[in-house]
């Protein structure tokens, strides 16, 4: 019944900061998806007889990509595969089941936060069996092995009735649809303190969290409404839609700009927050105060021991290089170790399986824990509703007094999208070749070039070594600026300049950002001409 159907190798498959990533008509070309998945599989050894879990963020062709790897799954020698009802999953809740259940690995379908839709973005991407993102080994492996493949493995059979929670067959593979939010609920009953929670919503607080048409609705109406006790309509958008409502579900301020206005009033909630279209990043706004994500990072490590899953303490904690150094602070003051690693989650699943550390985040909205092996945007809006619970203080005022003691990282990053791949690789190049001459530098005042190089990952756990992984200019007085090109973009090049400043305890905490930043911002146009070269007067979009 297993049938080999011959293919020929597409140039363009090779897996990007998080899985494989193009535009839906891309993937839609005949053998697309069957030719990835079958190298995939050819990169993986000892899975016949195991559980593979499948699951994803509900996207245009997630249901055509599912049965077609379902049967795949049967055919290459999985003895079981579990799947979200109605081919649902959150990244996060992916990760747990595939930890919870001992299985081989899992298939996350999903291209996060890009839109989705017949004209928007398709992905897929293998998690390995600690739940997390398969390292670069593996994603190296299956790129070669997308160039040579000449095969793919199937089965005749019909689909799988994906609404049916329960047990059926696709030929003589088990095919375990499963509840796609209990689980992970489960998990997050332990790590918080429920009760405490469920007092604050009972006093009156109040809270908007937008799930922007995309995966986080029914877990946020199960555990914010029906577990917590936040009143109906607290979640916005709640139904997972395959076009994502014709939205883009990337929890910024560019694309949640009503809620930040909203929490700018005296008339909006206490608390604002939203998820992206897989689930794993977050966006926190408390009333008149937004929580940049690298400072989220600070405060939830700073803050975790008030939440029960980590009373006893954290490790220690990681953050991708580009994100700002105020996490490093707490890490200081708590006398633990800080990692600093390249861009993307797969880089902090070594840390976290060797207990090196126990909160990771990413400039780019993504916090997590050792709870699973991807970031979790409702873990991090949980530990702060714990936080705010247990507290009992504004987040406004958590914040303000965080900076009272380590002092404030502004920062900000300017995304110039959809730039010519040829102008983008030239400037990066251009100013690679400029780093040697800048250390040493004085420029203005306080801007002493301490080092300027590309940084290169060296991984304390398994050895590997990472190149290239963005460049960065480091200032005497902490200031630095950071540029790469996007791993996840589909058209063109992305360009992200990312810049951060440091302001001591007892200094001025309350300027406008881009204020803040204006000196490094005009000094990193001097340097990558970035507006000159790509004729961009502003940024695509600014965080
Ligand atoms: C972006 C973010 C990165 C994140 C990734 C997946 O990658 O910058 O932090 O891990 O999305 O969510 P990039 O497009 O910059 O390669
Ligand atoms: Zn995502």
């Amino acid at each position: 019944m297993i049938q080999t159907i011959k293919t020929t190798p597409f140039g363009d498959q090779k897996p990007g900061t998080s899985g494989l990533r193009n535009r839906v008509s891309v993937y839609q070309q005949t053998n697309y998806v069957e030719n990835y998945l079958q190298a995939i599989f050819d990169s993986l050894e000892g899975f016949v007889g195991q559980t593979l879990v499948i699951g994803g963020d509900r996207r245009f062709y997630n249901d055509v990509a599912i049965q077609t790897a379902i049967r795949m799954a049967a055919a290459n020698g999985f003895s079981k595969v579990m799947v979200g009802q109605n081919g649902l999953l959150s990244t996060p809740a992916a990760s747990h089941v595939i930890r919870h259940y001992r299985a081989f690995g899992g298939l996350v379908l999903s291209a996060s936060h890009n839109p989705g839709g017949p004209d928007g973005d398709f992905g897929i991407k293998y998690n390995v069996g600690n739940g997390g993102p398969a390292p670069e080994k593996i994603t190296n492996a299956v790129y070669d092995r997308t160039q040579e493949i000449d095969s793919y493995k199937t089965i005749d059979a019909p689909d799988v009735a994906l609404d049916q929670i329960g047990v059926q067959r696709s030929g003589d593979m088990v095919v375990e649809v499963i509840d796609p939010v209990a689980d992970y609920a489960a998990l997050m009953e332990t790590l918080f303190d429920f009760a405490a929670i469920e007092d604050l919503f009972a006093s009156g607080f109040t809270m908007t969290f937008d799930a922007m048409n995309a995966i986080t609705g029914p877990y946020a109406h199960a555990i914010l409404e029906n577990r917590l006790g936040a009143p109906k309509g607290t979640v916005k958008n709640g139904a997972p839609l395959p076009d994502f409502g014709k939205g883009h579900p990337d929890p910024n301020l560019v694309y949640c700009k009503d809620m930040f206005d909203l929490l700018m009033t005296a008339a909006g909630p206490d608390f604002g927050a939203a998820s992206d279209g897989d689930g794993d990043r977050n966006l926190i706004i408390g009333k008149y105060r937004f929580v940049t994500p690298s400072d989220s990072l600070a405060l939830l490590a700073a803050n975790a021991h008030l939440a029960p899953g980590y009373k006893a303490g954290i490790a220690g904690i990681a953050r991708s290089m580009p994100t700002s150094a105020a996490a490093d602070r707490v890490a200081e003051k708590l006398g633990i170790a800080m990692h600093e690693t390249p861009t993307g989650w797969k880089f902090f699943g070594n840390l976290l399986d060797a207990g090196r550390v126990t909160i990771c985040g990413e400039e780019s909205a993504g916090t997590g824990s050792n709870h699973v092996r991807e970031k979790d945007g409702l873990w991090a809006v949980l530990l702060w509703l714990n936080i705010v619970a247990a507290r009992k203080q504004s987040v406004d005022e958590i914040v303000r007094e965080h900076w009272a003691i380590y002092g404030r990282n502004y920062y900000t990053r300017h995304d110039y999208e959809e730039v010519d791949a040829t102008i983008a690789s030239k400037l990066v190049d251009d100013l690679r070749a400029q780093l040697p001459g800048l250390v040493g530098q004085n420029f203005g005042e306080d801007l002493q070039v301490a080092y300027a190089n590309d940084f290169k990952y060296h991984d304390p756990v398994d050895g590997s070594i990472s190149v290239k992984q963005g460049i960065r200019i480091g200032f005497a007085n902490g200031s630095r600026i950071v540029l790469r090109l996007s791993g996840t973009g589909t058209v063109g090049a992305t360009l992200r300049l990312y810049l951060e400043r440091y302001e001591a305890a007892d200094g001025r905490h309350d300027l406008d950002t881009q204020v803040a930043l204006e000196p490094l911002i005009k000094l990193s146009e001097q340097f990558a001409g970035i507006k000159q070269r790509t004729g961009r007067q502003e940024p695509s979009v600014i965080t």
